[in-house]
């Protein structure tokens, strides 16, 4: 019985690679959420906020002058539930930078947030962000000939402080920096300015669409609401402006008419959904645009941001008239956007626009990238794309560093930890980083939203796949147990929805009866969409099913016996 396991196993394996059978024509990768900490002190670990600080930096009615602790001594690389030193930074650079010599990436997609979080004054913001700029824009150049960057919701200050006006002050400072360390310009460099958005086509046939999907969110802060507690400054950062020690702000970026801001929101109020304007900086009108003239001259279509749309741990990320919006947008040009890649949420997660009618099928991918900061429980981690010709993007791999491996193994050799305690220890950290998992070797599927919707069927019917799911959300350190609504924000983006979803799934304590697993599917209200499902599953794995059909009983009762064991199951569909 063991040997007609393996066989049919190797048969599944070799279907998916034959359907695959995409040659890789290039490369681009995806960085996201480094959330850098310049204080970063792992022994004041976890005081508040999921961070590492020395506690003079905490203080939020005084703002200190700007450094960066001395390397630490453990935890070097980072720890756990917090934000992450330089040396995490400049371990990561330097992997992607070894991986590009080999597997060279024509680009890289920054998805955004700079900084660590709650940082106490703007100054200690606006530096932090100007440093890691510099460190991303100097070490990247060993990688790829170009990166696009997007504002994340920490890359304002305070975090969702994003003004629904164009050209604010804040944008301004943070484009001047890509613009002075050659990131970001003419056209790309005005709009980003104005509101953190812009597109670019690094390829031909190929066209990048960033967005800011932050002013949609939420959590967008109404400064003039909140109540502001004022803030201290040392005489150095109250002088910026003329002050030109080690930690004024760097030639060339823009501080004209600038004032440090000497308040912070001691109670955040939120802007009202209902009181926004409805298309803030034009920006969705200018997508369409954009997306109308990629589609006339026959481009395909990469669309990026930070803050993903649908549910974040329990509440929703966008004001519901601008999901439905971005809903229409991208439902309209489904044909053209290739796929779609954000941050933000520190998980390793998919999920996807569906069109509801004639019936539910998903139509655009939507690729959630864990990233850097191992704040969230997840270790770091960043992505290579790989895409087969007309720009069909059909895999990534995810690589990922063991933090815990870290802390020893630096400590152990006295050369490294020189290395370390100089600050040049990435000729060494490289080394721990390693593959985690390729997409397309882990799920038997590829990237388009047919795909993810099998997966996603699949999923509601496999425990131990869900798990291997779960698992790499959190790039293999411990999820929560709460699985099943990772299967809602699959598939729901909206609020209502998202919820009447939650509600009505459960998490089974023990696997129903075959007759009752056999109701759950093809009988449900979703019945066309199993349909769909089953015949695509017939297609890719046809080798391996035809194998089953002849295996007859055997492998079923095998298949029944392996199934009896696993401990719970899941089930989306009413
Ligand atoms: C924080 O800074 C303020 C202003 O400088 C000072 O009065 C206060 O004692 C500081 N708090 C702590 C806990 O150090
Ligand atoms: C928050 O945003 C508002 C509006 O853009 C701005 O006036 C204010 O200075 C910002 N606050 C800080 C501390 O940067």
């Amino acid at each position: 019985m063991f040997i007609w396991q393996l066989v049919a196993f190797l048969a599944g394996r070799g279907a998916a690679k034959s359907f695959s059978g995409l040659e890789t024509s290039y490369r681009f990768a995806q960085l996201t959420d480094v959330h850098i900490e310049p204080f970063y002190n792992p022994e004041r670990g976890h005081l508040k906020g999921g961070v590492c600080r020395v506690p003079e930096a905490f203080n939020k009615s005084s703002c200190v002058p700007f450094k960066v602790e001395p390397e630490a001594a453990t935890y070097p690389l980072g720890r756990l539930n917090c934000d992450p030193p330089f040396a995490l930074l400049r371990s990561v650079l330097e992997h992607m930078a070894h991986v590009a010599e080999t597997e060279k990436p024509d680009f890289v997609m920054f998805t955004g947030d700079i900084p660590s979080h709650q940082l106490s004054c703007q100054f200690h913001q606006a530096r932090t962000i100007e440093m890691v700029i510099e460190m991303m824009a100097d070490k990247l150049k060993k990688v790829a000939p170009t990166w696009f960057p997007a504002m994340g919701n920490n890359d304002y200050f305070p975090n969702y402080n994003v003004s629904m006006e164009p050209n604010s002050p804040w944008q301004q400072f943070v484009a001047s920096i890509y613009a002075r360390e050659g990131v970001l310009s003419g056209e790309q460099l005005k709009t980003f300015a104005a509101g953190g958005y812009y597109s670019a086509s690094p390829r031909p046939g190929l066209k990048v669409i960033v967005l800011n999907t932050v002013v949609w969110s939420q959590k967008v802060l109404d400064w003039n609401a909140a109540p502001k507690k004022h803030v201290h400054h040392h005489q150095d950062v109250s002088e910026a402006n003329l002050y030109h020690g080690p930690d004024a702000p760097l030639e060339g970026s823009d501080t004209s008419g600038w004032v440090w801001d000497e308040d912070v929101a001691s109670k955040k109020i939120f802007v009202d959904c209902d009181a926004r304007p409805a298309d803030p900086y034009g920006q969705l009108a200018w997508a369409r645009q954009e997306l109308l003239r990629a589609r006339s001259s026959g481009q395909r279509v990469i669309v990026a941001g930070h803050v993903p749309p649908g549910n974040k741990v329990g509440s929703n990320n966008f004001c519901q008239q601008h999901l439905d919006d971005f809903k229409h947008l991208t439902q309209d040009f489904a044909d053209i956007i290739e796929v779609q890649l954000y941050g933000d949420h520190s998980n390793d997660e998919f999920r996807m626009v569906w069109e509801e009618t004639p019936r539910p099928r998903a139509v655009s991918s939507i690729l959630v990238s864990a990233g850097v900061t191992p704040r969230k429980h997840c270790n770091p981690s960043w992505r290579m794309f790989e895409v087969s010709k007309e720009h069909q993007v059909s895999d990534f791999s995810q690589y990922f560093l063991r933090l815990a491996d870290t802390d020893i193994q630096l400590n152990m050799d006295s050369r490294w930890e020189k290395l370390h305690r100089l600050g040049r220890d990435e000729e060494v950290s490289w080394k721990f980083w390693q593959k985690q998992y390729s997409f397309r070797d882990q799920y038997g599927v590829g990237l388009d939203p047919e795909e993810l919707q099998e997966l996603w069927m699949a999923l509601q019917r496999d425990p131990g796949l869900l798990r291997t799911y779960v698992s790499h959300m959190f790039s293999q350190t411990v999820g929560n147990y709460d699985y099943f609504d990772y299967i809602c924000d699959m598939r729901y983006l909206s609020e209502e929805k998202n919820d009447a979803c939650s509600a009505r799934g459960a998490l089974l304590e023990s696997p129903p009866p075959l007759e009752l697993r056999r109701a759950i599917g093809p009988t449900s209200s979703d019945a066309e969409v199993a349909e769909t499902y089953g015949s695509m599953r017939l297609a890719v794995l046809g080798a391996s099913l035809t194998l089953n059909l002849l295996l007859g009983s055997v492998v079923l009762l095998m298949v029944r016996r392996r199934r009896r064991e696993e401990a719970a199951s899941y089930v989306a569909l009413p």
